[in-house]
């Protein structure tokens, strides 16, 4: 996809971090914005600065885990402004642990915003961009979290393998049919969001202290190093100029990771070659 003005992005979790520069970066490039987040008043200052610039916005609060929700946010694309042409199937949530230590709440919520979210989106906007027959594009946000397996975010991990698993399905299904759509998935590294706060946004009984006190060594050993690496992480506004880049280059793979994170990956992958046993990645290991 080469042109942009005029057409239609929508984006999920749009009122903060990755998906607020996804929109930001929408806009300006003469994009409308439809904006869809759980987090209402975070999403109608999203709006309401995205459109002091300018820019043709609506915010629409969705929760991406309610398919009627995202039809919705489909038929309201529709409706407002004719069609929907990039669409950023991005919110996501994460929590630490391993599998037996988090509640089954936590477990379900998470798999429900970053899975099912994403298959929601699929559902409800694959038929709009099938029926347009106009150059358009899918790009659904995993993480490195989606090409590697670090301990202590087993369900964070799950989900975002199940994300690239379902974007790589969908770049090939629109080769065999010849569609003018293609798919990106975004496999960021650290970067610089609210993403460590997620439990804001949890519904419902099982939600954690934001101080994680109640965390096993190892939940609160992986929780302590993505504090800080996100702290330090790149700003969300590199991953959306990476993530433009790849639509237009129709490049499936935008992976804007640290290089000392992208060298778990590689190790993975010699591993998977030469069917290894996984190691702990260098960024990950013990210090001496
Ligand atoms: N920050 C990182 O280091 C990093 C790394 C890899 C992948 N990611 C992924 O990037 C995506 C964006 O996260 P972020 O880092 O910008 O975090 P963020 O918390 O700043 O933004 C996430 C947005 O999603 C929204 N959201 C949460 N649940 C929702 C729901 N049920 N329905 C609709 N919206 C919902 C939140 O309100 C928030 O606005 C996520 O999928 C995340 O897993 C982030």
């Amino acid at each position: 996809m080469q042109e942009f003005a005029e057409r239609v992005a929508v984006v999920t979790g749009g009122a903060s971090g990755i998906g607020r520069a996804f929109a930001d970066r929408a806009a300006s490039l003469g994009m409308r914005v439809v904006l869809a987040d759980v987090e209402k008043a975070a999403l109608d200052t999203a709006a309401g600065e995205i459109s002091a610039t300018g820019a043709d916005v609506i915010g629409v609060p969705t929760d991406v885990t309610d398919p009627d929700a995202v039809d919705a946010l489909a038929r309201t694309a529709v409706d407002h402004f004719g069609g929907a042409h990039v669409v950023f199937n991005n919110a996501g949530v994460l929590v630490y642990g391993a599998i037996w230590e988090n509640t089954l709440e936590e477990l379900r919520w998470t798999m429900d915003v970053n899975v099912w979210g994403v298959i929601h989106g699929i559902r409800s906007f694959m038929p709009i961009l099938l029926e347009q027959n106009v150059p358009g594009h899918v790009v659904n946000t995993a993480s490195m979290a989606g090409l590697t397996a670090a301990p202590y975010l087993d369900i964070y991990n799950a989900t975002k393998h199940a994300v690239v698993a379902l974007s790589e399905s969908l770049h090939k299904e629109m080769l065999m049919l010849g569609a003018p759509i293609r798919a990106s998935v975004v496999c960021p590294g650290l970067i610089k969001t609210k993403i460590t706060r997620s439990e804001r946004n949890q519904p419902g009984t099982g939600t954690r202290d934001p101080d994680r006190s109640e965390l096993s060594e190892g939940g609160a050993l992986m929780s302590k190093f993505l504090n800080e690496g996100i702290e330090d992480g790149y700003p969300p506004e590199r991953v959306a100029e990476e993530t433009f880049d790849a639509i237009r280059e129709e490049r499936f793979y935008v992976i804007p990771a640290q290089e000392d994170v992208k060298a778990g990956l590689y190790q993975r992958l010699d591993e998977v070659r030469d069917e290894r046993n996984p190691e702990m990645p260098g960024i990950l290991a013990p210090e001496d």
